[in-house]
């Protein structure tokens, strides 16, 4: 494909935005119907991008970048199985996972929907007799804390969902998610449980990542040194695309689920991986979960690109990103339960466009992914929204917001969305000097004070941000979100032609670990060879640790 076009494109925003620099945000509010325009419905779930600096002649050229970019062709090679994976010559085919009312989905000439249905039912069984107590621990106790051993792809979607969907939990039974080859996370879990009601699940696509395999063999040893070698096998159960290195690892065959390799790591908690997931909210939300999905793939192909939610919020990231320079990302839930849900979406969006490599022969010929952080509000407002407020950078925010909460204090959640909108109000508005002058005059400031204090209270405004609001979080309005998210990225890769399902860019560290670490173990190895800095540093430790 050639890019001419999109640099075309991309040049016709670049002089529209000149044209749109001095322009205030609030003033394109003289529309009245600016809100309705500039905000899109699904059922409950409404986007508000309209105070994103940004016309009707932006949003045209922005999806006329989208067209030259070819997105709806790309969308549609994606929904037909194609091996959109170039680098790994692999569909990316997650939307089958939570295909529950649509026809057959096609990898290689084969149906994957009969396969798919087959894994689902098995998982939502096996989770029901954990939940029920029909499935038990080695000496007959009911099983109350399921411990998902996973990381990255494997660990942050169900462990995100998990906290998310609390309130939907079974309350008999408490999760534990452990990833970290850090002995404390295991150590800090184990502490407080008794093997004999402890479910471990090890999840892993590959079954060979090392921080899963080290803490699945020391959960193992748990369970053994408690309880036996035979017990081992009522107390584990595995979620992986190797069937046969679980094998080797002695989980039985019934508790073992399979997915896919056309299933990408960060798409995958909507596959067996969500094991723990449906444990903890049951079978049928856990459908509702995925019809939520469901419901934004359906949007995300048959809605026009303009009235498209993942589309526009890829474009306003392409816009702020490319066309403003802006290097950072921010995702604040006013809802302290997803707090996991903005470190949940950088191993999505940053393993997905943290990529310099186009597919073409050059480098990808435009920025790609921003930083991408959060923290739930109103927490983050008292941490770091004075720098978005009045630092010299600025980071576009999507705020997430529920009409009503799931189960806490009507009170408390009236002043939630309260917070919530007027920092979103607060940073498009600012407070201009003249506004401030005014407001220390009338405090009876003198003008020596006013000189002194007023550029301290002076907000520029004109930082962007977008509101999802829907009624309450539930199991399908997350699987609306997640999805929204996961298509938006997409659409963003294809923009800035990047592979989005591949994520080479860990290798590196994970090859060089793997050099290592038998010199960090072995005080007697050399380090002849290594730089001096980490050199010096395992010599020092050498020192510390004796
Ligand atoms: O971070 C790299 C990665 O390969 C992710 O894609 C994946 O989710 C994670 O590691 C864990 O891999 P696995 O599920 O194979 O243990």
């Amino acid at each position: 494909m050639s890019r001419d076009e999109v640099c075309a494109a991309l040049g016709a925003l670049a002089a529209h935005r000149a044209e749109l620099a001095d322009r205030r945000t609030i003033d394109l509010f003289a529309d009245p119907e600016r809100f309705a325009r500039f905000s899109l419905r699904l059922d409950d779930l409404l986007f508000d991008f309209s105070k994103h600096k940004a016309n009707a002649r932006t949003m045209e050229l922005l999806v006329a970048l989208a067209r030259a970019a070819k997105v709806e062709e790309r969308r549609a090679a994606l929904f037909a199985g194609e091996k959109v994976n170039v680098t790994e010559h692999r569909p990316a085919l997650h939307m089958a996972l939570r295909n529950l009312d649509g026809g057959p989905i096609l990898v290689d000439g084969k149906d994957v929907m009969p396969e798919v249905r087959e894994v689902r039912a098995r998982v939502a069984a096996f989770a029901e007799a954990v939940r029920s107590g029909a499935i038990r621990g080695a000496r007959g106790d009911v099983l109350t804390d399921i411990v998902n051993i996973g990381i990255g792809g494997s660990d942050l979607g169900p462990a995100m969902a998990a906290r998310a969907l609390s309130p939907f939990c079974a309350p008999h039974l408490r999760m534990h998610f452990v990833s970290n080859v850090d002995g404390a996370d295991l150590g800090d879990t184990l502490k407080g449980l008794d093997p004999t009601k402890t479910l471990f699940i090890v999840s892993s696509k590959t079954f060979t990542t090392q921080e899963t395999m080290t803490n699945a063999a020391s959960a193992r040893k748990f369970v053994a040194d408690a309880l036996g070698e035979a017990a081992v096998a009522d107390h584990f159960a595995a979620v992986s695309t190797r069937l046969d290195k679980v094998a080797e690892f002695g989980i039985r065959p019934d508790r073992v689920f399979g997915f896919w390799d056309w299933v990408g790591g960060r798409y995958s908690m909507w596959s067996a991986i969500g094991l723990s997931l449906v444990i903890a909210i049951g079978a049928q939300r856990f459908e509702d979960f995925l019809r939520g999905g469901q419901d934004i793939d359906q949007h995300f192909v048959s809605a026009p690109l303009d009235r498209n939610i993942p589309v526009v919020m890829a474009l306003l990231g392409v816009w702020r990103r490319n066309l403003w320079n802006e290097p950072a990302h921010l995702v604040i839930p006013y809802d302290r339960r997803p707090a996991r849900f903005p470190p949940y979406l950088p191993q999505l969006d940053r393993h997905a466009t943290g990529s310099r490599a186009g597919l073409g022969a050059a480098p990808a010929d435009m920025a790609t992914g921003p930083f991408l952080f959060g923290e739930p509000g109103t927490n983050g407002q008292h941490a770091f929204f004075q720098l978005l407020h009045q630092g010299t950078d600025i980071a576009p925010i999507d705020f997430l917001v529920a009409a009503e909460p799931t189960d806490a204090d009507a009170g408390h959640h009236a002043l939630l969305v309260a917070n919530c909108l007027a920092q979103s109000e607060a940073m498009m508005r600012g407070r201009s000097r003249a506004e401030v002058e005014d407001i220390l005059r009338k405090q009876g400031l003198s003008p020596e004070e006013i000189e002194k204090l007023a550029p301290h209270k002076v907000f520029a405004g004109e930082r962007p941000t977008s509101t999802f609001m829907y009624r309450r979080l539930d199991p399908r309005t997350l699987g609306r979100l997640v999805a929204c998210y996961e298509h938006k990225v997409f659409v963003q890769s294809v923009v800035w032609d990047i592979n989005p399902f591949d994520q080479w860019g860990v290798e590196l560290g994970k090859e060089l670990c793997n050099r290592l670490a038998p010199i960090v173990q072995d005080a007697d190895r050399p380090t002849a060879g290594l730089d001096g800095s980490t050199a010096g540093l395992i010599g020092w430790r050498r020192v510390l640790a004796n």
